[in-house]
């Protein structure tokens, strides 16, 4: 982990609750002396995932996950330890600098978008961005609002971008791998007299741009950025790094199509809010919206596409077993075009009437049919029986069912006759963490320095009683727990898993800790194991010392290691007695 200042990790580590921190993503509830949520890592129905404040670790009893405070960060946020250990901190309060830079292979990408970013945004403030500064006025985009999603103005010129790049040493094809230029004998720029609007990663980088025109011509009215390394279409949602904490905290994320219905919603004060840009939600999107663990509001435009939208995206959202409710605006044709006439406080109105995702369709499917024609009221009464099929909600079938019996006059048995009952949704089968299949002596190893990551005293007997452990895998990690506590003098587990970063090495502890969790320690069991190991190591001198006679032709020789294998038998049955 070279450059990172373990003390500082430390200082973190120990000012972070991971009760709190990991509190901040899931639901915990307390339990005894543990608390437990819902696991994160799976498709957990029932809380497996256990969280111990007094070890400062986590654990999923279904799939394993085990860790501390920063690998919670990492593996829930999906990013690098680093930037784990920076959010840990920013949560705490502790300023931290690692002076450790990580190096992307993309890292050009990002400061080539960065460096665009900060152009067409001084652009549009310049004379040349007059007209589209009057265009956003005219829509009430505030200069706040301009500053705040850092809008720009790309120039009506072949290749301003292009040249100022290349000027600063990038070359013509990292331009077009970024999406920024593109090449017809010569390199241009991609966006041209084009309003611009950033787009950003989950984690706030940005990666691409949106671009509008603000005048009548007959042109696509928005291009975005192509797919490249840094911008993935499938995976992005427009403003998610601004709204996933609002979302979190007030439990709900508003789903909407277009960047400026989320502009325009986000500044009136409403910050969880989300944009599609027009494609439909993706495995990836839907696994970014699950991340945050909240209710999602979908809002898509008052037409007809935003009608087949609502569905398709529903579908998605609804097979994901993400908590979910419709809101269709009426006298709008968008959120944004709706806040902008009524206001903010009809809009929140809105969206906490917003029916569920079921009464969406029961209304949907009235759509384009006469409900006083029997073959109607037949085909509309299949639809939604074909949708209570899919649900194992006994209440909302028996509502539904006597609503429709009492609306449309349909004996209810008749109805209830349709309804198969399905079988409980099948849990998503864990990818069951292979067994590694362990010796006996490997298993003995694997408690021992489970003890020796809890308690410096089992440190210290391992250290006079053994000083290595005859396995490569356990006797690296024996050493680095030594090491560990000569360096620090004291021991636990969470700093010292904290200071594994190498993947391989880092799951054999986990392995270690997952497996021997609930061991409880006790120093007569501890001080056997120790024997145990003795005879281990013993086991494999003997072996060692019979390899060797074969190889030597001198009795005497011979006769010594004889000699030698008779005073370890002798030490082993002594051990094997006490
Ligand atoms: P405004 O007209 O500026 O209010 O846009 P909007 O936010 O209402 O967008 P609209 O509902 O027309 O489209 C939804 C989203 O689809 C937009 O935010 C864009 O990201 C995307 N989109 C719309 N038109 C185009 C287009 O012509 N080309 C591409 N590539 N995307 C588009
Ligand atoms: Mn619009």
């Amino acid at each position: 982990m070279a450059g990172l200042a373990n003390e500082e990790i430390n200082r973190i580590q120990q000012a972070a609750n991971i009760v709190e921190i990991i509190g901040s993503y899931v639901n915990l509830e307390k339990q005894g002396k543990n608390y437990f949520c819902i696991c994160p890592f799976h498709d957990d129905h029932n809380p497996s995932m256990s969280v111990s404040e007094e070890k400062g670790l986590y654990t999923c009893f279904v799939c394993h996950k085990t860790g501390n405070v920063f690998s919670f960060v990492r593996d829930f946020e999906n990013v690098s330890f680093i930037e784990a250990v920076k959010i840990v901190a920013s949560k705490v309060g502790i300023e931290f600098e690692t002076g450790y830079k990580e190096t992307n292979k993309y890292d050009k990408h990002y400061e080539a978008i960065e460096l665009a970013l900060k152009f067409y945004q001084n652009n549009l403030k310049s004379e040349d961005g007059k007209k589209a500064r009057e265009y956003l006025k005219r829509r009430g985009i505030t200069d706040e609002i301009i500053e705040e999603f850092n809008i720009g103005f790309a120039p009506n010129s072949y290749d301003t971008i292009t040249k100022l790049l290349i000027n600063k040493g990038f070359d013509e094809e990292l331009l077009i791998s970024t999406g920024l230029a593109a090449r017809n004998n010569t390199v241009y720029d991609l966006f041209r007299n084009r309003i611009t609007f950033p787009i950003h990663n989950p984690q706030g980088k940005p990666v691409g741009f949106s671009s509008r025109i603000y005048e009548d011509v007959n042109e696509a009215k928005y291009i975005n950025t192509k797919e490249t390394a840094i911008f993935k279409k499938g995976k992005i949602l427009f403003n998610y790094h601004r709204a996933q904490n609002e979302a979190r905290r007030l439990k709900y994320l508003l789903v909407v199509e277009g960047q400026m219905d989320a502009i325009r919603v986000y500044s009136s004060g409403i910050k969880n809010v989300v944009a599609t840009m027009g494609t439909a939600l993706t495995e990836d999107h839907i696994k970014l919206l699950k991340k945050l663990n909240v209710k999602i509001v979908l809002c898509m435009d008052n037409d007809e596409a935003g009608e087949k939208a609502t569905i398709q995206n529903g579908e998605a959202l609804s097979q994901a077993g993400v908590d979910l409710a419709v809101l269709r605006i009426s006298d709008a044709k968008d959120p944004d075009e709706y806040i902008l006439k009524h206001s903010k406080d009809e809009f929140v109105d809105a969206i906490n009437n917003a029916v569920t995702y079921f009464d969406f369709k029961l209304n949907y499917f009235k759509k384009d049919k006469n409900l006083n024609k029997v073959e109607d009221v037949s085909k509309y009464i299949n639809q939604i029986v074909k949708e209570l099929n899919k649900s194992n909600d006994e209440v909302l079938i028996d509502l539904t069912v006597n609503e429709l019996s009492s609306q449309y006059g349909i004996d209810k048995n008749v109805l209830l006759n349709q309804i198969i009952k399905v079988e409980a949704p099948k849990i998503t089968k864990i990818e069951q963490k292979k067994e590694k299949k362990l010796s006996k002596n490997q298993r003995l190893a694997s408690i021992l320095l489970y003890y020796m990551m809890n308690d410096t005293k089992y440190i210290k007997l391992y250290e006079q009683e053994l000083g290595y452990i005859p396995d490569d895998n356990y006797g690296e990690i024996a050493n680095d727990i030594l090491a560990f506590f000569l360096k620090y003098n004291y021991i636990n587990i969470a700093d010292f898993i904290t200071y594994e970063i190498s993947k391989e090495y880092y799951e054999n502890v986990l392995d270690i800790i997952d497996t021997n969790i609930k061991v409880e320690l006790n120093d007569a069991e501890y001080v056997g194991i120790i024997n145990k190991i003795k005879i281990w190591i013993d086991e494999n001198k003997i072996n060692e010392l019979k390899e060797k006679v074969k190889s030597i032709s001198d009795i005497n020789e011979q006769l010594k290691i004889a000699d030698e294998i008779a005073k370890i038998k002798k030490r082993m049955c002594q051990n094997e007695e006490s």
